[in-house]
């Protein structure tokens, strides 16, 4: 006898349909799982035994065949766990072949039944609807991620309350639509004292969605601002906050039981983490940090301890906002709109820029340590900014103003800048053109230059931008300290 179940399997950050047939036949009993899974959806054979008989199910004697179709796509992960009881128990007639067949489901299993979530329920849920089914099975807490795709999902706790559904017998709990997580509330910018340059390039950062680079001794409180610049960022659009939200959902970052990414996203991984963990790898393949920061905030503090490698993979997903991964067969395209920010120290002993302390660096660590951070790197960060050590008594000083005030700024910029930039007035292009000769702007740094030179003047709600927009633009290009000026 033989059942149906769908599924599907993931593909990047997206889903294809995949179904599940179990066939029963005569013979002694035996199990197998074919068409392309991988490791742990073999394991599904020890986990769907287990919750069937724990359900207080039948498991059959006799020889069962699943076959995930189609064939030629790899499937990989426990997901499949709760599709393959289903289509067993149908193909037995445990439970009505024909409800089932309207049916998606996705869910690992534990032994004793319990449902689990898996990563991609958002995206599962949009497949499902594009191959015609109105409903889905899942754990509990994937439920508000498939309400998202407008497809009714059927939430259940258990593999036994899941049968007892398809034969009638149990109306799951409805899971509320506008279940999620606490809102998570960023860090405020009125913690920080003084730094006024600093504040200052963080709002233009945020206005314009540039590059900033905080460069300074330690102690001057550049990773405390850099993990205040997503709270003065606008919430995301709609489309936007899907397009975070299908990505986190596949990532296996939601927390669970949560619905739509609302906020950019601010990720800020460890320097030790690897090439593939950054910007994307590993079977799947993985999205990675900078497709994980997409339309938020990608922090890399202590830039200078990061591999290169790691540095350089950064390029092209700054120049394109997307990143191509590898995989088995060609690669995948992830989305990668993020905004940079990086902090470090002027020196590897960190000294430097500190007037009371004396810098123990030899001048081969110090250029080791600029050579790093290779001019192309540093000529994508529109903004540089060196943080002087406070002194403590501005440190004692008033709190700064907080990020809600700050955010309406950015806010207001940002919707003028979207009806297109302001622009340049005969003086203001004047003094580009000098600048491009005096310093040897890069084309590259010349467009940089202009566009946060727009972004400055927007913030001052001008009309056109004004050479005391540019010269603020330009003050921002790395300074001597870095010496490495692009
Ligand atoms: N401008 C500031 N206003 C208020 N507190 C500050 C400021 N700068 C530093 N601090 C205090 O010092 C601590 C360390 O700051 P932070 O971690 O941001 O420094 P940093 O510049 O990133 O240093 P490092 O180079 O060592 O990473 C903060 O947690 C905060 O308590
Ligand atoms: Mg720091
Ligand atoms: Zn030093």
């Amino acid at each position: 006898m033989l059942a149906r179940a769908h599924t599907h399997a993931l593909v990047g950050l997206d889903a294809r349909t995949v179904e599940v047939e179990a066939h029963l036949q005569r013979g002694s009993p035996a199990f197998a799982i074919v068409g392309l899974p991988d490791k742990a959806c073999q394991e599904a054979k020890e986990r769907v035994r287990s919750s069937i008989k724990s359900a207080e199910l039948e498991w059959p004697r006799c020889r069962l065949t699943v076959n995930l179709a189609p064939a030629g796509l790899r499937k990989e992960g426990s997901g499949y766990d709760l599709p393959i009881a289903l289509a067993v128990l149908a193909a037995g007639r445990q439970v009505p072949p024909e409800r089932l067949g309207e049916h998606a489901a996705m869910g690992e299993l534990a032994l004793d039944g319990r449902v689990r979530p898996v990563p991609g329920a958002l995206v599962a849920a949009e497949a499902a609807r594009r191959a015609g089914l109105p409903y889905l099975f899942c754990a509990r807490e994937s439920a508000p991620e498939a309400l998202l795709a407008g497809v009714e999902a059927v939430p259940v706790r258990h593999l036994g309350e899941a049968a007892a559904y398809l034969r009638g017998s149990f109306r799951p709990e409805p899971v509320e639509a506008a279940a999620r997580a606490a809102p998570f509330r960023d860090p405020d910018l009125a913690d920080v004292r003084g730094q006024e340059r600093a504040r200052r390039a963080l709002e233009i950062a945020a206005a314009g969605g540039h590059n900033l680079l905080l460069a300074g001794p330690p102690g001057t409180g550049k990773t405390m601002l850099a993990r205040r610049l997503p709270g003065i960022l606008p919430a995301l659009t709609q489309e936007q906050a899907l397009e975070v939200t299908r990505i986190h959902s596949v990532a296996g970052i939601l927390p669970a039981g949560h619905g739509l990414v609302e906020r950019p996203p601010f990720r800020a991984p460890h320097h030790t983490a690897s090439t593939p963990a950054i910007v994307g790898g590993g079977p799947g393949p993985r999205p990675g940090e900078v497709t994980l920061a997409h339309r938020g905030v990608l922090l890399l503090d202590e830039l200078g301890e990061f591999p290169r490698p790691a540095l350089e993979a950064l390029r092209q997903p700054l120049e394109d906002g997307t990143v191509a991964v590898a995989r088995i067969m060609g690669r995948v395209l992830f989305p990668a709109r993020f905004l940079l920010v990086g902090t470090m120290n002027l020196c590897p002993c960190g000294a430097r820029g500190d007037p009371g302390v004396e810098c123990s660096c030899s001048p081969q660590r110090l250029a080791a340590y600029r050579e790093k951070l290779s001019r192309a790197l540093l000529d994508r960060f529109d903004l540089v900014v060196t943080l002087p050590r406070a002194r403590s008594v501005e440190v004692a000083g008033a709190r700064g103003e907080g990020s809600s005030g700050v955010a309406h700024r950015v806010a207001a910029a940002r919707e003028s800048l979207a009806g297109g930039p302001p622009c340049p007035t005969p003086a203001a292009s004047e003094l580009l053109a000098r600048a491009v000769d005096r310093v040897g702007l890069s084309a590259r740094g010349h467009a940089r230059v202009s566009r946060v030179a727009a972004t400055v003047a927007a913030l001052a709600g001008a009309e056109s931008v004004a050479a005391e927009h540019v010269a603020e633009a330009l003050s921002y290009r790395s300074p001597s300290e870095l010496a490495v000026a692009a």
